[in-house]
C-alpha cells in the first residue's frame, strides 16, 4: 500500500507512522508528503525520511480547483492508494475525494462525533467529560464526519491539566493511527 502524507504543523504522526514502517510493524511505502504550510516541522521529517514531498498553497495557485489539481497530479505521480492526513487544517473537496473515495483517513484527538473541530482535545477537557479518546476515520466532505474506523478512549484523571490530557491524547495517537493502517493494509490482503 503506497501512503501519500497530507499534514500542516509539527508532523509527530507522520513521524510514528514512518517509525512504525521502519520497525517492520506496518507494511506500507510512504511515498509522498503534501503540505500547505511552508515552513512546517513536518518538511524536516520527510527531508530526513527522503520523502518527496510538494507545499502550496491555495493562494500560490490561480484558483482554488488548480489547488487541487495539482495535488491531484502529484497523488498520481507518486501512484498513492491511501492518503494519510495527518494535522491537515484544510477540508478536502470532492475534486480530491471522488478519485480517492475511501481513500483518505483522517485522525481526530476526541471521541467523534463529540467535540468536532480545531480543538478537540482543549473542547474535551473544558466540558470536563469524563473520558475522550481518539477517532481515525474516513474523510467525507464534512468536518470531522465520515465513517469511524477505529476509536480508542481514555479516562481523563481529576488531577491532570489540559497538557497531561494532550500528552495522553498524543501517546495513543502516535499508537492507533499505524495499527489501524496495518489493520487496513491485512484487510485487503483478504479481499
Ligand atoms: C493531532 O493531534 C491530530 O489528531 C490533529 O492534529 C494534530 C497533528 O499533530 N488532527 P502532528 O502534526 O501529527 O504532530
Amino acid at each position: 500500500m503506497r501512503l501519500a502524507f497530507f499534514a500542516s504543523g509539527t508532523g509527530s504522526n507522520v513521524q510514528a507512522i514512518l517509525n512504525a514502517i521502519e520497525v517492520g510493524n506496518l507494511e506500507a511505502e510512504p511515498v509522498c508528503l503534501f503540505c500547505d504550510q511552508p515552513g512546517a516541522g513536518v518538511l524536516e521529517k520527510a527531508e530526513k525520511a527522503n520523502l518527496p514531498y510538494l507545499v502550496l498553497r491555495p493562494k500560490d495557485c490561480m484558483s482554488r480547483l488548480a489547488w487541487e489539481e495539482a495535488i491531484l497530479d502529484f497523488l498520481a505521480k507518486h501512484q498513492v492508494d491511501l492518503i494519510i492526513l495527518a494535522g491537515f487544517m484544510r477540508i478536502i473537496s470532492s475534486t480530491i475525494l471522488t478519485k480517492y473515495e475511501k481513500r483518505v483517513l483522517n485522525i481526530h484527538p476526541s471521541l467523534l462525533p463529540q467535540f468536532p473541530g480545531r480543538h478537540g482535545i482543549r473542547d474535551a477537557f473544558e466540558a470536563k467529560v469524563e473520558r475522550t479518546g481518539v477517532t481515525i476515520h474516513y474523510v467525507d466532505e464534512g468536518i470531522d464526519t465520515g465513517e469511524i474506523v477505529a476509536q480508542e478512549s481514555i479516562e481523563i484523571e481529576s488531577n491532570w491539566t489540559l497538557a497531561d490530557l494532550e500528552k495522553a491524547i498524543h501517546q495513543i495517537e502516535h499508537r492507533l493511527y499505524p495499527a489501524t493502517i496495518q489493520m487496513l493494509v491485512e484487510k485487503g490482503q483478504e479481499n
